[in-house]
């Protein structure tokens, strides 16, 4: 549970140019976005890919590149040039904040793992690159994607309680009441009476107490890069589901129930079976299972399938996902009741590849929310897909620590 430093609601008025800065997965985002003060805004972007090799290699060469592509992206603005710009860095791990614009990162997650960057202000650390290059940006703020993801939309719908991320990664923030947080003390000049916890929820039971893992989660754990860390997003992210059912359907090869006893070489590779297939199999209504054969005999090389044989793979797809998705249910549960919003008209903003292309994920949710409050009450909760936290939300971050000067 990291206070976020975010406290009040946005109010849809906020003006102003803004840079933002996504760092998270597959691409880093550049964008800048303009604040029109009626709800509004407009942003301009650029995607730069993001190279294994950077995120495994030194801190000092991830934030040189992304200084480069912050450089790259303000010389094809030349009204841009030389103009100060506040910036605000949506980085998406567990990052300890000591001030809007501060914070040391704990841990790396979802396959990360650069050198010379846990126990060191990863703020610092890019703002220093950035003035290595002479760029006349100033880090504003150090931002979540979930908390992005809360404020972005919360900008038009203040009613918004929660932001999620489904999607590579799975974290969650929400609106506490500033006296119930006692890892923070209230500056004199916080007028406000919330402030954003960033929940890490991904972290869950790493102590492996009450969540129900199995002999395939017990192998993904042990053969991931951050061993007994992450443990509820092991069993819930878009990282993990599909190498959980490849655990799955191993073991039922090894025990001579699924494809005759014969695997293939994509079948026995760590992470070789996609997420993706995993959603496209469990949709999968056609009655030969024809896209279930095409993935298994084409893609993962699997030499015959019979019916029984797909039958069966989308059976432990639907496991994986289903219980995912009552697993996010305990999650999102857990945080409304705490704030007594159960019952009463809910926002809950979620994004995330994830939430967004597995299209049963919604309903499996509110399937065990259902057994847990009723019907009733959990049709007032609506769940909608928010996007652009890390654009817009996050560019609505830095406005507010640049005018109540929050940065250090
Ligand atoms: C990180 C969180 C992030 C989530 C979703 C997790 O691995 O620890 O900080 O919000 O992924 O991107």
């Amino acid at each position: 549970m990291i206070p976020s430093y975010v406290t009040g609601r946005p109010t849809g008025k906020e003006t102003g140019d803004y840079l933002a800065l996504d760092l998270g997965g597959t691409n880093l985002r550049v964008c800048l976005v303009t604040l029109k003060g009626n709800g509004s805004h407009e942003i301009e972007q650029a995607k730069f890919k993001v190279e294994d090799s950077l995120k495994t290699g030194d801190m000092v060469d991830l934030c040189d590149f992304i200084a480069s592509s912050v450089d790259a992206f303000l010389q094809e603005r030349p009204h841009l040039t030389g103009k100060h710009l506040e910036l605000a860095y949506t980085f998406s791990f567990p990052i300890l904040q000591t001030a809007i614009n501060r914070g040391t990162l704990k841990q790396w997650t979802k396959g990360f793992s650069c050198k010379n960057a846990v126990e060191k202000d990863v703020a610092i650390l890019l703002q220093e690159a950035l003035s290595r290059r002479g760029l006349p940006v100033h880090i504003a703020a150090i931002v979540n994607d979930t908390v992005g993801t809360l404020l972005a939309h919360a900008y038009r719908h203040p009613e918004t309680a929660m932001g999620v991320i489904m999607g590579t990664g799975s974290n969650a923030c929400y609106y506490e009441k500033i006296d119930k947080i006692q890892k923070w003390t209230r500056p004199e000049n916080i007028e406000d009476d919330e402030m954003v916890v960033n929940m890490e929820w991904g972290a869950f039971d790493n102590e492996r107490r009450v969540l129900p893992m199995t002999q395939y989660d017990n192998k993904l754990n042990r053969e991931s890069r951050n061993v007994h860390q992450q443990l509820y997003e092991k069993m819930v992210a878009g990282m993990y589901l599909g190498e959980i059912a490849r655990n799955a359907m191993i073991s039922l090869i090894d025990h001579m129930l699924l494809f005759s006893g014969e695997s293939s070489p994509s079948m026995n590779t760590q992470w070789a079976f996609e997420t993706a297939y995993l959603t496209q199999i469990e949709c999968d209504t056609s009655k030969d299972l024809s896209r279930t054969r095409d993935i298994l005999e084409n893609t993962m090389g699997i030499p015959l399938t019979t019916l029984a044989d797909r039958q069966i793979v989308k059976h432990v797809c639907g496991f994986v996902g289903r219980r995912a998705a009552r697993l996010v249910a305990c999650g999102l549960s857990g945080v409304l009741s705490h704030c007594g919003q159960i019952g009463q008209p809910t926002v809950v903003a979620i994004d995330g590849s994830l939430f967004e292309k597995y299209s049963h994920f919604e309903a499996y949710t509110r399937e065990a929310m259902e057994e847990m409050f009723g019907q009733a009450s959990v049709e007032k909760i609506r769940f909608d897909h928010a996007k652009d936290g890390s654009g817009l939300g996050a560019a609505i971050i830095a406005m507010i620590a640049d005018q109540h000067h929050l940065s250090a």
